[in-house]
């Protein structure tokens, strides 16, 4: 049974208690909603660190309120049960009611008096009034891939990811490089702001058609995810069945295109348009396609480097996050 705590001072008291009796603490930060790439992250910390903690927390600061905050899933319960039965247990889940809730605010304060300007991104917290106005910003790496489209995306993450640390004082902490950008967000952050804590990225976890696992999968309808068309095949006369590839159109595409690049196809232009293409093709919207130096994440017009293949991709109202990294 792992311990459930809600409240901020008692995750701190926890915490400290545990490393002073010498216990290396372990943490991995998730919105809830667990399915096995979480899990897989669970695993990973555990062969870091003597005690666990994994949080749940749907963090309204990394939400625009033009965003799916809403409608994002939750299953608490679920939740749990996952942690004890198919990731061997963890010692703590941290599961905050509202962490910018400081109690000293009282009612809306509006977005006019707030000092906001009309018209700006603003976050689903500085929207709320609540009074929160300190964050961290990682100013270079928060800026291309998703960070274009989701103005106020990372700097949402690496302030609660901040917030996060300062209450659970892990000395390591898991990251999925399925999210490749916010990984190398708090791996600098970390490193920039001297928290002590070791950052682990752990390898990204696919269904087995493919698709890389994510809580949004969930609104995904089987259609979406893949389509079995039957033709009359006048060639040989008879029915065929055609597999009409959707969203696991991305993962295909971008294995192929390591593929390719492994195979000396280094012009990242032609790579890019080859998967823009068949994603395309199978009833997908792009919203970026780049390919990144794995550190720097800057983009790159030939792979002569360690690179990576980051995407996000609309399937209807379902935006689709996947990457390969591709070592040349
Ligand atoms: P969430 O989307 O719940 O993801 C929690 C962690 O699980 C992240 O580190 C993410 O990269 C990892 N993860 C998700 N799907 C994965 C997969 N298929 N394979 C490997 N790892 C996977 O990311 C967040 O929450 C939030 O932004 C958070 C860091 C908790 C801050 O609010």
């Amino acid at each position: 049974e792992p311990l459930i705590i809600t409240d901020k001072d008692d995750m701190r008291r926890w915490s400290r208690s545990a490393r002073a009796q010498g216990k290396i603490v372990g943490f991995v930060p998730t919105m809830g909603y667990l399915h096995e790439g979480h899990l897989s992250l669970v695993q990973e910390c555990k062969q870091h660190s003597d005690l666990t903690v994994v949080s749940i927390y749907v963090n309204p600061g990394q939400f625009s309120p033009n965003e799916d905050l809403s409608t994002y899933p939750l299953d608490f319960i679920g939740d749990i049960n996952k942690l004890k039965n198919k990731a061997g247990g963890v010692d703590v889940v941290f599961h905050p009611k509202d962490l910018y809730d400081y109690g000293k605010y009282d009612g809306v304060v509006n977005a006019r008096s707030n000092g906001l300007e009309e018209g700006k991104v603003v976050s689903c917290v500085e929207n709320s009034g609540q009074g929160h106005e300190t964050w961290v910003r990682v100013q270079k790496l928060e800026k291309g891939l998703c960070g274009s489209s989701r103005p106020v995306f990372f700097k949402g993450v690496a302030t609660i990811v901040t917030k996060l640390f300062n209450l659970v004082e892990p000395d390591v902490a898991v990251f999925g490089k399925k999210d490749y950008q916010q990984w190398r967000i708090i791996e600098r952050m970390v490193r920039d702001l001297d928290f002590g804590i070791k950052i682990i990225g752990a390898e990204l976890l696919r269904d087995p058609d493919g698709l890389a696992k994510s809580s949004r999968n969930v609104h995904l309808s089987p259609e979406q995810r893949k389509k079995l068309i039957s033709y009359w095949d006048s060639a040989s006369q008879t029915w065929s069945m055609e597999l009409n590839l959707q969203a696991t159109s991305i993962s295909e595409s971008l294995f192929h295109a390591r593929t390719a690049a492994q195979k000396g196809q280094v012009v990242c232009r032609e790579l890019k348009d080859l998967v823009i293409k068949t994603i395309h093709e199978a009833g997908g919207k792009v919203d970026y396609a780049e390919i990144v130096d794995q550190e720097s994440l800057e983009v790159l017009d030939e792979i002569k480097s360690p690179a990576v293949f980051c995407i996000a991709v609309w399937f209807g109202n379902v935006r689709l996050l996947d990457n390969v990294e591709i070592a040349v």
